[in-house]
Protein backbone atom coordinates (compact mmCIF):
# COMPACT_ATOMS: atom_id res chain seq x y z
CA UNK A 1 0.00 0.00 0.00
CA UNK A 2 1.78 3.58 -0.96
CA UNK A 3 0.57 6.88 -1.52
CA UNK A 4 1.24 6.70 -5.33
CA UNK A 5 -1.26 3.43 -6.06
CA UNK A 6 -4.10 4.79 -3.79
CA UNK A 7 -3.71 8.10 -5.82
CA UNK A 8 -3.65 6.50 -9.38
CA UNK A 9 -6.63 4.75 -8.79
CA UNK A 10 -8.74 7.77 -7.43
CA UNK A 11 -7.93 9.43 -10.10
CA UNK A 12 -8.38 6.97 -12.95
CA UNK A 13 -12.09 5.58 -11.19
CA UNK A 14 -13.42 9.47 -11.10
CA UNK A 15 -13.13 12.67 -12.36
CA UNK A 16 -9.13 12.95 -12.37
CA UNK A 17 -9.19 15.15 -9.70
CA UNK A 18 -6.86 14.88 -6.47
CA UNK A 19 -9.04 14.94 -2.93
CA UNK A 20 -6.66 14.02 0.82
CA UNK A 21 -5.36 10.90 1.75
CA UNK A 22 -5.68 9.61 4.99
CA UNK A 23 -4.36 6.28 7.14
CA UNK A 24 -5.30 4.04 10.09
CA UNK A 25 -3.41 1.11 11.13
CA UNK A 26 -4.36 -2.12 12.26
CA UNK A 27 -3.16 -3.81 15.86
CA UNK A 28 -1.31 -6.09 17.67
CA UNK A 29 -2.16 -6.70 21.86
CA UNK A 30 0.68 -8.04 23.75
CA UNK A 31 -2.25 -9.60 26.51
CA UNK A 32 -5.42 -8.69 27.63
CA UNK A 33 -7.51 -10.89 25.03
CA UNK A 34 -11.76 -10.31 25.73
CA UNK A 35 -11.30 -8.32 28.36
CA UNK A 36 -12.26 -5.09 26.88
CA UNK A 37 -15.66 -5.38 26.74
CA UNK A 38 -15.84 -6.88 30.09
CA UNK A 39 -14.52 -3.40 32.11
CA UNK A 40 -10.78 -4.97 31.84
CA UNK A 41 -7.33 -3.91 30.61
CA UNK A 42 -5.87 -4.82 27.27
CA UNK A 43 -2.40 -3.62 26.02
CA UNK A 44 -2.47 -2.78 22.71
CA UNK A 45 -0.25 -1.55 20.14
CA UNK A 46 -0.77 -0.01 16.29
CA UNK A 47 1.00 -1.64 13.86
CA UNK A 48 3.09 -0.40 10.68
CA UNK A 49 0.19 -2.00 8.16
CA UNK A 50 -3.27 -0.28 7.63
CA UNK A 51 -5.65 1.02 5.71
CA UNK A 52 -4.79 4.14 3.36
CA UNK A 53 -8.19 5.56 1.18
CA UNK A 54 -8.18 9.07 -0.57
CA UNK A 55 -11.37 10.89 -0.25
CA UNK A 56 -12.95 14.08 -2.34
CA UNK A 57 -16.36 15.52 -1.59
CA UNK A 58 -18.51 15.37 -4.54
CA UNK A 59 -21.38 17.64 -4.03
CA UNK A 60 -23.60 15.30 -4.06
CA UNK A 61 -25.72 13.32 -1.09
CA UNK A 62 -23.93 10.15 -2.41
CA UNK A 63 -20.68 8.55 -1.44
CA UNK A 64 -18.95 6.57 -4.57
CA UNK A 65 -16.59 3.79 -3.16
CA UNK A 66 -13.87 2.02 -4.60
CA UNK A 67 -12.40 -0.94 -2.99
CA UNK A 68 -9.01 -0.81 -4.78
CA UNK A 69 -7.85 -4.37 -3.77
CA UNK A 70 -11.37 -5.75 -4.54
CA UNK A 71 -11.69 -3.94 -7.58
CA UNK A 72 -14.97 -3.35 -6.72
CA UNK A 73 -17.03 -0.17 -6.95
CA UNK A 74 -20.35 0.83 -5.18
CA UNK A 75 -22.73 3.83 -4.43
CA UNK A 76 -24.78 4.61 -1.52
CA UNK A 77 -26.67 7.11 0.27
CA UNK A 78 -26.22 8.52 3.39
CA UNK A 79 -29.63 7.33 4.81
CA UNK A 80 -30.76 4.55 7.03
CA UNK A 81 -32.10 2.61 4.73
CA UNK A 82 -29.45 3.18 2.08
CA UNK A 83 -27.02 0.31 3.65
CA UNK A 84 -25.19 -1.38 0.86
CA UNK A 85 -24.93 -5.43 0.56
CA UNK A 86 -21.06 -5.17 0.37
CA UNK A 87 -19.85 -6.23 3.66
CA UNK A 88 -16.62 -3.77 2.42
CA UNK A 89 -18.94 -0.92 1.96
CA UNK A 90 -20.80 -1.43 4.83
CA UNK A 91 -17.98 0.10 7.06
CA UNK A 92 -17.92 3.25 5.48
CA UNK A 93 -21.60 3.40 5.33
CA UNK A 94 -21.79 2.73 9.02
CA UNK A 95 -18.97 5.32 10.06
CA UNK A 96 -21.15 7.96 7.61
CA UNK A 97 -23.80 6.65 10.15
CA UNK A 98 -22.77 6.70 13.02
CA UNK A 99 -20.34 10.49 12.40
CA UNK A 100 -24.17 11.89 11.31
CA UNK A 101 -25.89 10.65 14.44
CA UNK A 102 -23.06 12.12 16.02
CA UNK A 103 -24.05 15.71 14.28
CA UNK A 104 -21.40 15.72 11.26
CA UNK A 105 -23.18 16.61 8.38
CA UNK A 106 -21.88 13.91 6.55
CA UNK A 107 -21.85 14.76 2.61
CA UNK A 108 -21.60 12.87 -0.51
CA UNK A 109 -17.71 12.06 -1.91
CA UNK A 110 -15.76 9.93 -3.86
CA UNK A 111 -13.34 7.33 -2.07
CA UNK A 112 -10.55 4.79 -3.33
CA UNK A 113 -9.09 2.82 -0.63
CA UNK A 114 -6.49 0.30 0.04
CA UNK A 115 -5.03 -1.86 2.80
CA UNK A 116 -2.05 -4.25 3.49
CA UNK A 117 -3.41 -5.62 7.05
CA UNK A 118 -4.18 -8.86 6.43
CA UNK A 119 -7.84 -9.68 6.32
CA UNK A 120 -9.20 -11.83 8.81
CA UNK A 121 -5.82 -12.10 10.58
CA UNK A 122 -7.06 -10.69 13.82
CA UNK A 123 -4.84 -7.49 13.51
CA UNK A 124 -8.02 -5.50 12.86
CA UNK A 125 -8.69 -4.49 9.40
CA UNK A 126 -11.69 -3.49 9.94
CA UNK A 127 -10.78 -0.76 12.84
CA UNK A 128 -8.38 0.37 10.50
CA UNK A 129 -10.39 1.04 8.10
CA UNK A 130 -12.91 2.52 10.55
CA UNK A 131 -11.25 4.92 12.14
CA UNK A 132 -9.57 5.91 8.57
CA UNK A 133 -13.01 7.07 7.38
CA UNK A 134 -13.67 8.16 10.71
CA UNK A 135 -10.59 10.36 11.11
CA UNK A 136 -10.95 12.18 7.90
CA UNK A 137 -14.89 12.96 7.80
CA UNK A 138 -14.17 14.60 11.33
CA UNK A 139 -11.96 16.52 9.07
CA UNK A 140 -13.52 17.11 5.82
CA UNK A 141 -17.19 17.55 7.26
CA UNK A 142 -16.70 18.04 11.62
CA UNK A 143 -14.43 20.98 11.56
CA UNK A 144 -12.73 18.70 13.78
CA UNK A 145 -15.47 18.65 17.00
CA UNK A 146 -15.19 14.78 17.77
CA UNK A 147 -12.42 13.73 20.03
CA UNK A 148 -10.50 10.75 19.16
CA UNK A 149 -12.22 8.86 21.75
CA UNK A 150 -15.55 9.63 20.49
CA UNK A 151 -13.76 8.89 16.92
CA UNK A 152 -12.93 5.18 18.56
CA UNK A 153 -16.29 4.85 19.08
CA UNK A 154 -17.53 5.49 15.86
CA UNK A 155 -15.86 2.39 14.95
CA UNK A 156 -16.95 0.40 17.70
CA UNK A 157 -20.63 1.39 16.87
CA UNK A 158 -20.39 0.92 13.30
CA UNK A 159 -19.54 -2.88 14.08
CA UNK A 160 -22.54 -3.10 16.62
CA UNK A 161 -24.95 -1.64 14.48
CA UNK A 162 -24.16 -2.57 11.26
CA UNK A 163 -21.84 -5.49 10.93
CA UNK A 164 -22.88 -7.66 13.83
CA UNK A 165 -19.96 -7.80 15.98
CA UNK A 166 -20.99 -6.93 19.66
CA UNK A 167 -16.94 -5.87 19.55
CA UNK A 168 -15.67 -4.11 22.71
CA UNK A 169 -13.06 -0.67 21.97
CA UNK A 170 -9.57 -2.32 21.52
CA UNK A 171 -9.36 -2.39 17.98
CA UNK A 172 -10.75 1.03 16.87
CA UNK A 173 -8.77 3.04 20.34
CA UNK A 174 -5.83 1.05 19.30
CA UNK A 175 -5.63 2.49 15.53
CA UNK A 176 -6.43 6.28 16.53
CA UNK A 177 -4.33 6.43 19.77
CA UNK A 178 -1.50 4.45 18.28
CA UNK A 179 2.07 5.77 19.03
CA UNK A 180 5.59 4.68 17.47
CA UNK A 181 7.30 2.13 19.76
CA UNK A 182 4.39 2.43 22.21
CA UNK A 183 2.21 -0.06 23.35
CA UNK A 184 -1.05 1.25 24.95
CA UNK A 185 -2.23 -0.10 28.50
CA UNK A 186 -5.48 1.14 28.31
CA UNK A 187 -8.81 0.81 30.82
CA UNK A 188 -11.64 -0.07 28.74
CA UNK A 189 -14.24 1.46 31.43
CA UNK A 190 -12.87 4.46 31.86
CA UNK A 191 -10.85 4.75 28.96
CA UNK A 192 -7.78 5.77 31.35
CA UNK A 193 -5.08 5.14 29.20
CA UNK A 194 -1.05 5.34 29.03
CA UNK A 195 1.80 4.71 26.77
CA UNK A 196 4.66 2.67 27.71
CA UNK A 197 7.55 2.68 25.20
CA UNK A 198 8.43 -0.93 23.97
CA UNK A 199 11.71 -2.00 23.18
CA UNK A 200 12.52 -5.15 25.23
CA UNK A 201 16.39 -5.71 23.75
CA UNK A 202 17.06 -8.50 23.00
CA UNK A 203 13.69 -10.18 21.26
CA UNK A 204 11.84 -9.54 18.64
CA UNK A 205 7.86 -9.60 18.54
CA UNK A 206 6.62 -11.48 15.80
CA UNK A 207 3.24 -12.62 14.14
CA UNK A 208 2.57 -16.02 12.81
CA UNK A 209 -0.09 -15.99 10.37
CA UNK A 210 -1.97 -19.68 10.78
CA UNK A 211 -3.69 -18.59 7.49
CA UNK A 212 -7.05 -19.81 8.99
CA UNK A 213 -9.38 -17.36 8.55
CA UNK A 214 -11.67 -16.14 11.29
CA UNK A 215 -14.54 -14.22 8.70
CA UNK A 216 -17.38 -16.54 10.28
CA UNK A 217 -16.67 -15.81 13.75
CA UNK A 218 -18.80 -12.75 14.36
CA UNK A 219 -21.93 -15.37 16.14
CA UNK A 220 -18.96 -17.25 18.41
CA UNK A 221 -17.50 -13.38 19.43
CA UNK A 222 -20.82 -12.15 20.44
CA UNK A 223 -21.89 -15.57 21.92
CA UNK A 224 -18.73 -15.19 24.34
CA UNK A 225 -19.65 -12.17 24.99
CA UNK A 226 -23.12 -12.91 25.64
CA UNK A 227 -21.69 -15.67 28.22
CA UNK A 228 -19.90 -12.82 30.10
CA UNK A 229 -22.83 -10.89 31.09
CA UNK A 230 -24.68 -13.93 32.00
CA UNK A 231 -21.90 -14.63 34.51
CA UNK A 232 -22.21 -11.09 35.71
CA UNK A 233 -26.22 -11.52 36.28
CA UNK A 234 -25.47 -14.16 37.92
CA UNK A 235 -22.47 -13.10 40.98
CA UNK A 236 -25.29 -9.94 40.69
CA UNK A 237 -27.63 -11.80 42.66
CA UNK A 238 -25.33 -11.83 46.23
CA UNK A 239 -23.07 -8.60 44.79
CA UNK A 240 -25.41 -6.08 43.06
CA UNK A 241 -22.69 -3.67 42.52
CA UNK A 242 -20.53 -6.01 40.13
CA UNK A 243 -20.61 -4.44 37.07
CA UNK A 244 -18.32 -6.28 34.97
CA UNK A 245 -16.43 -8.74 35.60
CA UNK A 246 -13.54 -6.57 35.68
CA UNK A 247 -15.02 -6.08 39.46
CA UNK A 248 -15.43 -9.82 40.62
CA UNK A 249 -12.86 -12.38 41.97
CA UNK A 250 -12.61 -16.07 41.51
CA UNK A 251 -14.18 -16.24 44.86
CA UNK A 252 -17.51 -14.52 44.29
CA UNK A 253 -17.40 -16.08 40.53
CA UNK A 254 -17.38 -19.35 43.12
CA UNK A 255 -20.43 -17.86 45.35
CA UNK A 256 -22.51 -18.22 42.04
CA UNK A 257 -21.18 -21.45 40.59
CA UNK A 258 -24.56 -23.04 40.63
CA UNK A 259 -26.44 -19.91 39.19
CA UNK A 260 -24.39 -20.12 35.41
CA UNK A 261 -23.84 -23.51 33.45
CA UNK A 262 -20.42 -24.87 33.15
CA UNK A 263 -19.87 -23.42 30.02
CA UNK A 264 -20.31 -19.48 31.09
CA UNK A 265 -18.35 -19.98 34.36
CA UNK A 266 -15.19 -21.34 32.30
CA UNK A 267 -15.38 -18.11 29.96
CA UNK A 268 -15.78 -15.97 33.17
CA UNK A 269 -12.83 -18.04 34.71
CA UNK A 270 -10.87 -16.95 31.72
CA UNK A 271 -11.99 -13.59 31.70
CA UNK A 272 -11.14 -13.06 35.03
CA UNK A 273 -7.60 -14.64 35.46
CA UNK A 274 -7.23 -11.95 31.69
CA UNK A 275 -7.24 -9.07 33.09
CA UNK A 276 -5.19 -9.67 36.24
CA UNK A 277 -2.84 -11.26 33.74
CA UNK A 278 -2.34 -7.66 31.62
CA UNK A 279 -1.74 -5.89 34.99
CA UNK A 280 1.15 -8.73 35.83
CA UNK A 281 2.91 -7.77 32.60
CA UNK A 282 2.64 -4.35 32.97
CA UNK A 283 4.36 -5.33 36.20
CA UNK A 284 6.75 -7.44 35.05
CA UNK A 285 7.72 -4.54 31.98
CA UNK A 286 9.13 -2.30 34.19
CA UNK A 287 11.16 -4.50 35.59
CA UNK A 288 12.44 -5.53 31.63
CA UNK A 289 11.44 -9.13 33.27
CA UNK A 290 10.58 -10.52 29.69
CA UNK A 291 10.67 -14.31 30.93
CA UNK A 292 7.35 -13.13 33.16
CA UNK A 293 6.34 -11.24 30.54
CA UNK A 294 6.32 -14.53 28.26
CA UNK A 295 5.34 -16.87 30.87
CA UNK A 296 1.55 -15.05 31.25
CA UNK A 297 1.50 -14.95 27.18
CA UNK A 298 1.37 -18.58 27.54
CA UNK A 299 -1.26 -18.79 30.11
CA UNK A 300 -3.36 -16.86 27.91
CA UNK A 301 -2.94 -18.94 25.00
CA UNK A 302 -3.66 -21.59 27.57
CA UNK A 303 -6.90 -19.98 28.80
CA UNK A 304 -8.19 -19.22 25.21
CA UNK A 305 -7.82 -22.70 24.19
CA UNK A 306 -9.31 -24.55 26.71
CA UNK A 307 -11.52 -22.44 29.09
CA UNK A 308 -12.73 -19.14 26.40
CA UNK A 309 -12.79 -22.20 23.41
CA UNK A 310 -11.51 -19.98 20.69
CA UNK A 311 -8.22 -21.69 19.62
CA UNK A 312 -8.11 -24.21 17.07
CA UNK A 313 -5.76 -26.83 15.86
CA UNK A 314 -3.74 -24.85 13.73
CA UNK A 315 -2.99 -21.86 16.86
CA UNK A 316 -2.30 -24.83 19.19
CA UNK A 317 0.44 -26.35 17.23
CA UNK A 318 1.94 -22.99 16.71
CA UNK A 319 1.92 -22.18 20.47
CA UNK A 320 3.61 -25.79 20.50
CA UNK A 321 5.95 -25.07 18.13
CA UNK A 322 6.82 -21.86 20.19
CA UNK A 323 7.37 -23.76 23.01
CA UNK A 324 9.63 -26.39 21.26
CA UNK A 325 11.56 -23.91 19.90
CA UNK A 326 12.37 -21.83 22.83
CA UNK A 327 10.19 -18.91 22.28
CA UNK A 328 9.90 -17.17 25.60
CA UNK A 329 6.27 -15.93 24.96
CA UNK A 330 3.54 -17.14 22.49
CA UNK A 331 -0.51 -16.82 22.46
CA UNK A 332 -3.53 -16.72 20.00
CA UNK A 333 -3.97 -13.07 19.64
CA UNK A 334 -6.96 -10.87 18.51
CA UNK A 335 -10.33 -12.55 19.02
CA UNK A 336 -9.17 -16.50 18.39
CA UNK A 337 -10.59 -18.83 15.65
CA UNK A 338 -8.39 -18.11 13.64
CA UNK A 339 -5.15 -15.57 12.60
CA UNK A 340 -2.25 -15.19 14.06
CA UNK A 341 -0.09 -16.34 17.41
CA UNK A 342 1.89 -13.39 18.79
CA UNK A 343 5.79 -14.23 19.97
CA UNK A 344 8.56 -12.79 22.15
CA UNK A 345 11.65 -14.11 21.18
CA UNK A 346 14.88 -14.20 22.01
CA UNK A 347 16.67 -13.07 19.04
CA UNK A 348 19.20 -15.65 18.48
CA UNK A 349 16.40 -18.12 18.59
CA UNK A 350 14.18 -16.18 15.77
CA UNK A 351 15.59 -17.09 12.71
CA UNK A 352 15.40 -21.14 13.71
CA UNK A 353 12.34 -20.85 15.07
CA UNK A 354 10.28 -19.10 12.54
CA UNK A 355 12.39 -21.99 9.69
CA UNK A 356 11.13 -25.02 11.89
CA UNK A 357 7.50 -23.36 12.52
CA UNK A 358 6.85 -22.84 9.09
CA UNK A 359 8.55 -26.20 7.31
CA UNK A 360 6.33 -28.04 10.22
CA UNK A 361 2.99 -26.69 9.55
CA UNK A 362 3.40 -26.83 6.04
CA UNK A 363 4.43 -30.89 6.41
CA UNK A 364 1.33 -30.90 8.86
CA UNK A 365 -1.54 -28.79 7.34
CA UNK A 366 -0.84 -28.43 3.23
CA UNK A 367 -0.44 -24.96 4.06
CA UNK A 368 2.07 -22.48 4.15
CA UNK A 369 2.09 -19.46 7.19
CA UNK A 370 2.76 -16.05 6.87
CA UNK A 371 5.34 -14.40 8.97
CA UNK A 372 5.08 -10.82 9.84
CA UNK A 373 7.85 -8.66 12.30
CA UNK A 374 5.89 -6.14 14.56
CA UNK A 375 6.88 -2.32 13.83
CA UNK A 376 5.09 -0.43 16.45
CA UNK A 377 3.65 2.60 14.89
CA UNK A 378 1.35 5.85 14.53
CA UNK A 379 -2.44 5.80 14.45
CA UNK A 380 -4.91 7.49 12.26
CA UNK A 381 -3.54 10.42 10.43
CA UNK A 382 -3.98 12.41 7.04
CA UNK A 383 -0.86 11.90 4.73
CA UNK A 384 -1.39 14.32 2.10
C1 LIG B 1 -11.72 -8.52 18.60
C2 LIG B 1 -12.61 -7.39 19.10
C3 LIG B 1 -11.98 -6.66 20.28
C4 LIG B 1 -11.53 -7.62 21.37
C5 LIG B 1 -10.73 -8.77 20.75
C6 LIG B 1 -10.39 -9.83 21.76
O1 LIG B 1 -10.55 -8.02 18.05
O2 LIG B 1 -12.85 -6.47 18.07
O3 LIG B 1 -12.88 -5.71 20.80
O4 LIG B 1 -12.61 -8.10 22.10
O5 LIG B 1 -11.40 -9.39 19.67
O6 LIG B 1 -9.56 -9.32 22.74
Amino acid sequence: MNIEQVRSRFTKHFDGTTGSIYASPGRINLIGEHTDYNGGFVFPGAVDKGIMAEIKPNDSMKVDAYSIDLKDRIQFGLNEEDAPKASWARYIFGVCREMIKRGVPVKGFNTAFSGDVPLGAGMSSSAALESTYAFALNELFGDNKIDKFELAKVGQATEHNYCGVNCGIMDQFASVFGKAGNLIRLDCRSLEYQYFPFDPKGYRLVLIDSVVKHELASSAYNKRRASCETAVKAVQKKYPKVEFLRDCTIDMLNEAKADMSDEDYMRAEYVIEEIQRVLDVCDALEKSDYETVGKKMYETHHGMSKLYEVSCEELDFLNDCAKKYGVTGSRVMGGGFGGCTLNLVKDELYDNFIQETCKEYETKFGKATKVYDVVISDGSRRIE
